[in-house]
């Protein structure tokens, strides 16, 4: 049976058995002006990724989106999403998961160089927003974390806790993530430092694919607030988190 997610952390849990997304009911409690909750379930039948992917969200995973106080700078936005993977690495790496982060919001375990990723995709990260730069109207954060998947239920490329070390209790996995969240939110000085500690892209080889173009080179650093830099034969290249469609170790 599903757990009801009662939660002792700085914000307040809507529970579904199952719902289509989480970040469309977090959408839609944003626009009506509620602050500080989050919407937990335990399947989504509708669970969306980035660039329009679908994403699978059988039960046992935690897919969960927090709504957040936009009453930051919209230019601050992306350190949101960094602080987001920086939440979910903690609270692997607290029940024993050696989670890395992949620029701009993969959490991946493993190192293989041979797969696409360079290592298998435990969690995403989706953040959606609306506003001007100088005044964001509503800010939300989806988390989808492979918790308590078997293998079976993993698209190709995914992990799960599960397989890494056995099943979790999601009730305090999530905890960990919004406490982490919330911590990282109010002190976004200390964002970035946190991300490069658990990076897996840093000092690696990569591609990025933008649509446009292709980067490559090594990636060196993150920077202020969240874009890649990459050193290429032509110089430094600055790339956004929003403009990359595919990175890649090569
Ligand atoms: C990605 O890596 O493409 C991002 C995946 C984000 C998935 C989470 S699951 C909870 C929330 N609800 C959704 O529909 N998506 C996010």
């Amino acid at each position: 049976a599903a757990i009801e997610y009662e939660l002792d952390a700085p914000y307040t849990v809507e529970y579904h058995d199952s719902i289509g997304s989480t970040n469309d009911r977090a959408r839609e409690l944003a626009v009506d002006g509620d602050r500080d909750i989050v919407v937990v379930a335990d399947e989504q039948t509708g669970g969306r990724g980035r660039l329009e992917r679908s994403w699978d969200s059988p039960p046992g995973g935690i897919w969960a989106s927090a709504v957040l106080d936009p009453s930051l700078p919209a230019a601050h936005v992306p350190l949101v999403t960094l602080a987001a993977g920086v939440a979910v690495v903690d609270a692997c790496r607290a029940v024993g998961v050696e989670a890395t982060l992949k620029w701009p919001n993969d959490v991946l375990v493993g190192d293989d160089p041979d797969s696409d990723r360079g290592g298998q995709k435990l969690a995403g990260i989706l953040t959606e927003m609306e506003g001007e730069a100088d005044r964001v109207s509503w800010l939300l954060v989806g988390i989808g974390l492979n918790a308590n998947i078997a293998r079976e239920a993993l698209p190709d490329g995914a992990a799960s806790l599960q397989e890494q070390g056995g099943d979790v209790d999601r009730r305090a996995v999530l905890q960990t993530i919004l406490e982490s969240l919330s911590t990282l939110v109010a002190a976004p000085d200390t964002i970035i430092e946190q991300w490069r500690a658990y990076s897996s892209t840093l000092g690696r080889a990569v591609r990025v694919d933008t649509g446009r173009e292709q980067i490559e080179g090594r990636a060196v650093d993150v920077q202020f607030p969240g874009a890649l830099v990459v050193d290429t034969d032509s110089g430094e290249e600055v790339v956004h988190a929003g403009d990359c469609e595919h990175l890649r170790p090569v």
